[in-house]
């Protein structure tokens, strides 16, 4: 069993498991097929990759090479740009609750664009572009109160959300009202991000209608980000809509909302996050004990919640193999449960497998969005090794932690008066 002709049994007895794998191939012709697919006659057009999905350095500068531009929501997320020579004129900072600390980086750094969640940060970043001598373009996060029909926890635009400003609030008008010469923040457009692994154009569509209809407020061109949130498939359940499709669909919809509003645009931004690296990674896992009880059978792993927290999180679903054994008739319902002391520990439950063994290596699909990014130490889990695997041949891009890094940062220091 092999992905990228790279077999997946030979991977894990090189580095060990639990193991996060990536297909590099996978990933690229995700990034072309938004890049060549994203495009308009009527005005310039950018696709960020969400860095919040899976960042590091591997990461980032295959980003990098291929030509996109950049969504970071922390100073960690914009050091690993930093960090491999990232073009910061392609990045954009988000964020509901920046820290001064991380808006003087990024004004340091010269990003292209702060997303403005608030009214309070928009003061603050002209405070701070002021102190540094910058300006700064703006975009301003709205809130507009489109149910994206997906978890409660990644839908971001219902009106009970943490993120952005109702269009129609005292807060944005302050922020609008907010822009003199004297300002060093420049009114750049608006942004809106509906929620994450949706798969109805519909909603996109009623976003756009809606930013569009605020963005008509405004004579001169500005730019509107309309978010990311594009579903992949993480079972049979999920029927993602094909990206040069969905790119298309986006455009031609956006085109027909501004000539029926009479309205001009700069330029269009979107920002993909899991639809880049979602399907393109995998976790292998070794099995340890299997266990039977009266109403369920277990197979154990060695990784669990601590390498994918997204099903004790937000009851996501997952498709698995045993490897080697894919072929082999699927008689057993087992739930696959991870190693940590918490009962919602299990990666997929009632799932049809083979029978397997302590030993036997199982991979467990669609893992390469928010697994690795949103991984933990709890229970002084290790971090698993970060793997691409490219044409039959593999490269590590993050290492396995250590017991050694576990205690890094430990210290037994002096006490000291306060
Ligand atoms: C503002 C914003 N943009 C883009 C994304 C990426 O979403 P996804 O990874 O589902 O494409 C997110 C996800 O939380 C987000 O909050």
């Amino acid at each position: 069993m092999s992905i990228s002709h790279v077999d997946l049994n030979a991977l894990a007895d090189k580095y060990g498991t639990p193991l996060y794998l990536y297909d590099q191939n996978a990933m690229e012709d995700k990034i072309d097929a938004y890049l060549d697919n994203f495009v308009s006659d009527r005005f310039e057009t950018q696709v960020l990759y969400a860095s919040k999905a899976f960042s590091c350095k591997g990461m980032i500068q295959l980003v990098k090479q291929k030509g996109m531009s950049l969504d970071v929501v922390s100073g960690g997320e914009l050091f690993v740009a930093q960090q491999v020579g990232f073009d910061m004129k392609k990045v954009y900072f988000h964020g509901n609750n920046k820290s001064a600390d991380e808006i003087e980086f990024a004004l340091s750094l010269d990003v292209s664009t702060i997303v403005v969640d608030n009214y309070q940060e928009l003061l603050l970043v002209d405070k701070l572009a002021k102190q540094l001598g910058k300006k700064i373009k703006v975009l301003f996060r709205l809130n507009i109160g489109v149910d994206a029909h997906t978890h409660k926890y990644i839908s971001t635009a219902l009106f009970e959300s943490k993120f952005g400003m109702m269009p129609d609030s005292k807060a944005f008008a302050d922020c609008m009202s907010y822009f003199s010469d004297n300002t060093n923040v420049v009114f750049d457009g608006i942004h809106c991000h509906i929620g994450s692994q949706v798969f109805e154009i519909n909603a996109y569509k009623l976003a756009i209608d809606k930013m569009v209809d605020i963005i008509s407020q405004w004579s001169k061109p500005l730019t509107l980000n309309i978010g990311g949130g594009f579903g992949v498939r993480y079972t049979d359940e999920d029927k993602p809509i094909d990206t040069a499709e969905l790119c298309k669909m986006l455009i031609d919809y956006v085109h027909k909302a501004l000539d029926d509003k009479k309205v001009k645009i700069n330029k269009l931004l979107i920002e993909p996050g899991r639809s880049i690296v979602g399907e393109a990674g995998s976790t292998i896992y070794t099995v340890g004990f299997t266990k039977q009880i009266p109403t369920k059978s277990f197979y154990f792993v060695d990784g669990g919640m601590t390498d994918n927290i997204r099903p004790a999180l937000y009851q996501a679903k997952y498709d698995c193999d045993v490897v080697g054994k894919q072929n082999e008739p699927k008689t057993n319902k087992v739930t696959i449960a991870g190693k940590c002391c918490e009962s919602g520990d299990l990666i997929i439950e009632d799932v049809m497998l083979p029978d397997a063994q302590s030993g036997d290596r199982i991979v467990v699909y669609t893992t390469g969005a928010y697994g690795y990014s949103m991984s933990s130490n709890y229970n002084k889990a290790t971090t698993p090794a970060v793997v691409f695997v490219k044409d039959g041949n593999a490269k590590v891009v993050i290492k396995r932690q250590t017991y050694q890094d576990l205690v890094a940062n430990d210290v037994d220091d002096e006490w000291s008066k306060l």
